[in-house]
């Protein structure tokens, strides 16, 4: 059988979330005195029949249409506040570590003390997020200096929710080119700061982590590892997942605090387009390496809604998947925009046996999608 590989792998693997639990039933008791208090303020112009008013939330709703049972949050009194629904999270001085980074240093040292590595061993570090907190110092850069890397380079990508798997990419064809040997890649989603907690139709959907992944050529992987056989991407403009917040905003006063320069979707729309699109693309890069789609142990899926993951396995496989095949993490987190399939893989990796495959996909904003598929050594 033709079987490509890369000859790098994925040596070690770690998650940090904040400590922090939102539960749907908090979620949508503080969602609901906002609207109750916002209608009240505003009964006059809908008894007058020139506002809406605005509709409540229910927990029953938002498990039935995402899966999503809780999530973690940086900071969760804001959230529920009917008078702020956003959350607090302090402006932090220069010399101080910034959140992203914190983030990504969590997930790091987990990932390393996996593979065996130091931060010194790294020389390499790509920062992958659908939301940068900042352009310049990169944040990956920062994250070099934290994590005690004295060499090589880091730079930061964003391109929705396939940052992640992107990131992973790149670290691997840099690897391949011999710009690097030992590549970290972090994934710090502090989504809960791009949300519109005012809005019912998406206000339960993101919830905050971290990940990351050590990324080295497979002669210095250890038994356990997996093997990048290969990767792919893509892209397709698409403006159905958009946020237009940036750094013009600034420049015209009538729109700078617009809500659009907050995460707004057509998630019907979404959902029609991206599961044919992504169950496509993953079906046809397996053909390209002569697999079929059964011979995959397991199928680590961006966690963006949980019957979307189970139709993108289905349209794969052809049937549906059971849980083992294409575990769900997104009951515990959210979506956790780009980090979700790194998660979905670093919890449910270590119970496959040597030899077995895997493929890890994701597909997001922009649109756009990646896949790696994996050998575990
Ligand atoms: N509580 C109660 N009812 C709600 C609600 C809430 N929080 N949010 C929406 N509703 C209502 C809607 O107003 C609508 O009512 P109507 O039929 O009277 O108009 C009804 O529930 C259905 O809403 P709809 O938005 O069509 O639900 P859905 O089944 O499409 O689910 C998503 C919504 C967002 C979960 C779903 O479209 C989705 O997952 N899309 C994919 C998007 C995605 O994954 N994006 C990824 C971003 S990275």
């Amino acid at each position: 059988m033709a079987r490509t590989t890369t000859g790098i792998a994925i040596t070690g693997h770690g998650v940090w979330h904040p400590p922090s639990v939102l539960t749907n039933d908090e979620l949508v008791a503080g969602f609901n005195e906002f609207v109750r208090r916002d209608n009240a303020r505003h009964q006059a112009e809908i008894t007058a029949g020139v506002r809406e008013a605005l509709k409540e939330s229910t927990s029953e709703f938002i498990y039935r249409a995402s899966g999503i049972e809780q999530r973690y949050v940086q900071d969760k009194t804001g959230l529920v506040d009917p008078e702020r629904m956003c959350p607090n999270i302090p402006d932090r001085p220069e010399d101080q570590l910034s959140y992203q980074a914190e983030y990504a240093k969590h997930a790091a040292m987990i990932a390393l003390a996996k593979a065996g590595r130091a931060g010194e061993d790294v020389d390499l570090v790509v920062l992958g997020a659908s939301n940068l907190q900042r352009l310049y110092p990169a944040i990956a850069i920062e994250v070099q200096d934290a994590v005690g890397a004295k060499k090589g380079y880091a730079f930061d990508v964003s391109i929705g929710c396939s940052a992640a798997t992107g990131a992973t990419i790149m670290a691997q064809q840099a690897i391949q080119t011999g710009a690097a040997k030992c590549a970290l890649v972090v994934v710090p989603e502090l989504t809960t700061g791009h949300m519109n907690w005012r809005e019912r139709d998406s206000h339960f959907i993101f919830g905050d982590a971290s990940v990351a992944f050590v990324v080295e050529p497979v002669e210095r992987a250890k038994p356990g590892a997996w093997e990048i056989l290969s990767s792919r991407m893509m892209s397709k403009f698409s403006s159905n997942i958009r946020n237009n917040a940036g750094y013009l905003d600034r420049c015209d006063p009538s729109t700078e605090h617009a809500i659009d320069k907050l995460f707004h979707q057509h998630g019907r729309r979404v959902f029609k387009e991206v599961v044919p699109l992504a169950a496509k693309f993953i079906t046809e890069h397996l053909q390209s390496l002569e697999l079929a789609p059964s011979q995959i142990g397991r199928y680590w899926l961006h966690q963006a809604n949980q019957k979307l993951n189970e139709l993108v396995a289905e349209y794969t496989l052809g049937r549906k998947a059971t849980r083992e095949e294409a575990p769900i993490i997104l009951d515990e987190f959210g979506n956790t925009a780009s980090a979700g399939s790194l998660i979905a893989f670093s919890k449910h990796n270590e119970d496959l046996a040597p030899g077995t495959f895997g493929v890890m996909s994701s597909f997001g904003a922009g649109y756009s999608l990646a896949s790696l598929v994996l050998r575990r050594m």
